[in-house]
């Protein structure tokens, strides 16, 4: 939960074919340099973008355990996901924080103004479940909201900055997704900083994900350098729809990058566009491929908002690709720019850590009952390394050959599709 829409950013980036959106690869390396000497929260977490499960798409507000017991907000919903990220892998791959959304809490503190999870629906309290979590090896998230009560209705924090940390770090917390509801400007930008410092000092390690940048969108550099100062991840964006429609409207959103946003991204601190819809019941699998693999491109926190329980299983092949997350996991931590359009067929790089390295990605939004297939060269793309690149499929993890930056190479993309590649210099 839950930033409304409040107006639909018109897609640009799906205009002129050919059209240089971005200056040349070299020079803005050059700039993302620069940008990286912004610091970061310094809490040591987020180094790469945080992996897990967060509810809320897929399981909402639903608080009637009475009808619906297996998915309503529970500890047992808490603790069956988990028993599968456990036993179908997710955790050894890296998805380890279980995050609890809205409307997890009493609609009313304690006597004390203590937070309080709601009796019936968490009987055995907050510590039982992250010890249940911590021993078996993943983490507990939890969610607040900065303003004077959550988007669902429930007790806020604004009045409660120091307490409401405190509680979290005694309960053995590792995250905190920190929602905008029910607040102004002015305080969204005084009590998302001192959030942060509270959470610091309790002493805990605590990963700090923002919705700031939702609530405010100034689109200013400046903006996006203070999320990354207090936050450790910071929701840009609104709220993510189990559909194909709200999947591409987050890549055109993050292709215009108004702000610059791209640039700030880097180890400690990410842009976060929101979970992932694979799995549910709406996408296909092309498209389910495209979200995973431009969420690997983007270096977005990777957080399945599906039923691990009842997972299909290309969905859960795509959500294990191991090359794909080792992309969204590059230590380099760098947020994919969008290059050029060549037909329908938009392009997309990351740099890697390996040096001269990239991720590229090739993305076909439209329809159309066809594949499209475009013919190029890596000068094209700005790759500049004389002795040429060794080129490989990252999601079938095949090796495509040798080129030389004047090689002719041609890549056919499905509708609705991606070819992600990896392009290591000789
Ligand atoms: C608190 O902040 C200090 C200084 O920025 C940092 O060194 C320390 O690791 C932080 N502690 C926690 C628990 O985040
Ligand atoms: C957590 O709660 C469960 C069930 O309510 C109980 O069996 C278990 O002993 C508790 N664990 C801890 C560490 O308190
Ligand atoms: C983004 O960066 C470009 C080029 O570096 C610059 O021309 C532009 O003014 C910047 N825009 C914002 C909003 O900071």
């Amino acid at each position: 939960m839950s930033v409304q829409r409040r107006k639909l950013y018109h897609c640009t980036t799906n205009a002129n074919s050919q059209t240089k959106m971005r200056p040349p690869l070299s020079l803005y390396i050059c700039v993302v340099a620069v940008f990286r000497a912004t610091h970061g929260l310094d809490n040591g977490l987020a180094l790469t973008p945080p992996m897990g499960f967060l509810s809320w798409e897929r399981f909402g507000c639903n608080v009637d355990c009475q009808r619906d017991p297996d998915n309503c907000i529970s500890e047992r919903l808490y603790r069956s996901i988990a028993d599968v990220m456990v036993s179908d892998g997710y955790r050894d791959l890296g998805y380890v924080y279980v995050n609890i959304d809205d409307c997890w809490s009493a609609k009313s503190r304690d006597q004390q103004g203590n937070l309080q999870p709601d009796p019936d629906r968490f009987p055995s309290g907050m510590l039982n479940l992250s010890s249940y979590m911590h021993s078996r090896g993943l983490k507990l998230g939890i969610y607040g909201d900065v303003g004077t009560e959550t988007c669902g209705g429930y007790p806020g924090s604004q009045n409660f900055l120091q307490q409401d940390a405190q509680t979290f770090a005694d309960w053995g917390i590792d995250l905190l997704k920190f929602d905008g509801c029910h607040s102004s400007r002015e305080n969204l930008a005084k009590y998302y900083p001192e959030m942060s410092r509270q959470l610091n000092r309790t002493g805990r390690s605590i990963l700090y994900s923002c919705s700031w940048a939702s609530y405010d969108i100034l689109n200013t550099q400046r903006m996006y350098e203070s999320n990354k100062k207090y936050c450790n991840t910071w929701r840009n964006f609104f709220d993510i729809q189990d559909s194909w429609r709200s999947v591409l409207e987050v890549i055109f959103y993050y292709g215009i990058d108004l702000g610059n946003f791209s640039g700030v991204a880097g180890p400690g601190g990410f842009n976060d566009p929101d979970q992932l819809v694979i799995g549910d019941f709406s996408l296909s699998y092309d498209q389910e491929k495209v979200q995973f693999g431009m969420w690997a491109m983007f270096a977005a926190p990777l957080y399945i908002s599906a039923d691990l329980r009842t997972m299909r299983p290309e969905a859960k092949a795509i959500l294990q690709n191991r090359n794909v997350i080792a992309i969204n996991q590059d230590p380099r931590g760098q947020q994919a720019s969008f290059q050029i359009k060549i037909e329908n067929i938009q392009v997309w790089t990351k740099a890697l850590s390996f040096p001269g390295s990239y991720a590229i990605a090739f993305l076909n939004p439209e329809s159309g009952g066809t594949p499209t297939s475009v013919t190029l060269t890596l000068s094209q793309i700005k790759l500049t390394n004389q002795n040429g690149y060794n080129i490989s499929d990252v999601f079938d993890d095949t090796p495509i050959g040798t080129y030389k930056i004047a090689d002719k190479f041609s890549i056919s993309v499905n509708p609705e599709g991606i070819v992600l590649l990896k392009i290591v210099p000789l």
